[in-house]
């Protein structure tokens, strides 16, 4: 039976675009074969790219955004799932090319979902969101140099732009893994912050700016660079024999330069992490890991939950660098 129901919609008609919160009925949703309730999404810089003026990723109007939303299943044409599963979906061009979370329900392919483990719940979930599982996603990639490349020991961890979603959420993970996390950021006043979550060391982004030698001493075991650009130049540089730089991000820039040394004397690895792509069994297996990893009584803070009307208010500031902390979006608030 179909079921009314409310969502952030954008539009592009004659060149004007527009974003309402309209009232829609679950025969809109076309595509996919598992309905669900959504309990929470949460605000990513490509949700405010999209919501801005579609940022050139969505191709069909009117459209839902959200690219990530955690929720219970009302309807399943597939097996795997049952009606009141609790599901995470983050990624698979969800939000881009199909319908997304910023609305109470989305009906999505089965093969994009992961169900909530039992020691999360929706409201963890998209605290941690897209930018929580592509911290775990770097944090498992730095760890493969002990298990999967059966490495020395990792004990220094540079994580860059320390204090953003992915940032803080790899501080976090990479600290509760034992590893000694020295963060990297431009923001003075959130040193104490980055010291709270596990920082053992705090460096400023401008030390990794300027003229790099093609290798200089080595001082990283691993890195989770968030920002790439022209400071991957020094990082490169620095990381020490074997280590891995695992690449999830472009905040400070698309263009990398570096030459070979790192690579060819040192084996350093470029691990470039693409968390919408990862597969469902990846996934799968970051969820189940989380909790063991986060600590969500220290991010509580920094965490603020919106309404779909409230969204559309707040999420400029994400594009101008005003935005500190995650938003989490309640659909039915
Ligand atoms: N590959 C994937 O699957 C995936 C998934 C999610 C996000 N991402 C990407 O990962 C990056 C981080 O995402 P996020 O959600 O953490 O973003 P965010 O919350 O906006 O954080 C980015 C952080 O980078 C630093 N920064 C910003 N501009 C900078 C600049 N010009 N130069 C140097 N540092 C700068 C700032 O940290 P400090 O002030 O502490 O230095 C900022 O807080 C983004 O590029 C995003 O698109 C990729």
């Amino acid at each position: 039976m179909s079921k009314k129901f409310k969502a952030v919609v954008i539009d592009n008609q004659n060149e004007k675009f527009t974003r309402e919160i309209k009232q829609l009925s679950t025969d809109d949703l076309k595509d996919g074969n598992v309905l669900v309730k959504i309990d929470y999404s949460s605000l990513n810089f490509k949700d405010a790219l999209i919501l801005n003026n579609g940022g050139r990723i969505v191709r069909k109007y009117p459209f839902i955004p959200g690219i990530d939303f955690s929720g219970i299943v009302e309807e399943s044409e597939d097996n795997k799932f049952k009606k009141n599963d609790k599901v995470i979906l983050t990624g698979f061009r969800v939000g881009e090319m199909y319908f997304g979370g910023f609305s109470q329900y989305a009906k999505v392919n089965s093969d994009f979902l992961v169900k909530t483990p039992n020691d999360l719940d929706s409201l963890k979930a998209m605290k941690m969101g897209t930018a929580g599982l592509t911290a775990l996603l770097c944090a498992f990639a730095v760890k493969a140099k002990e298990e999967l490349l059966m490495g020395t020991k990792v004990k220094d961890v540079l994580v860059t732009g320390a204090t953003g979603g992915v940032g803080s959420f790899a501080v976090m993970a990479l600290s509760k893994m034992g590893y000694d996390v020295h963060a990297v950021t431009g923001k003075k006043e959130k040193h104490e912050y980055l010291k709270k979550l596990g920082a053992k060391n705090i460096l400023d982004r401008s030390q990794f700016l300027g003229e790099s030698k093609l290798l200089e001493k080595g001082l990283w075991d691993c890195v989770v660079d968030t920002v790439g650009g022209e400071g991957l130049t020094k990082i490169l540089a620095q990381t020490k024999p074997g280590g891995i730089v695992a690449l999830p991000g472009n905040a400070g820039g698309n263009k990398i330069s570096t030459n070979v040394m790192p690579f060819v004397i040192r084996g350093v690895k470029l691990w470039g992490i693409d968390s919408s792509g990862a597969s469902v069994k990846r996934k799968e297996f970051v969820w189940n890991e989380a909790s063991k990893l986060i600590d969500f009584s220290l991010i509580d803070n920094s965490i603020k939950e919106v309404s779909l009307k409230e969204l559309l208010e707040v999420f400029p500031k994400i594009l101008k660098g005003q935005l500190t902390g995650r938003i989490i979006v309640n659909p039915s608030k």
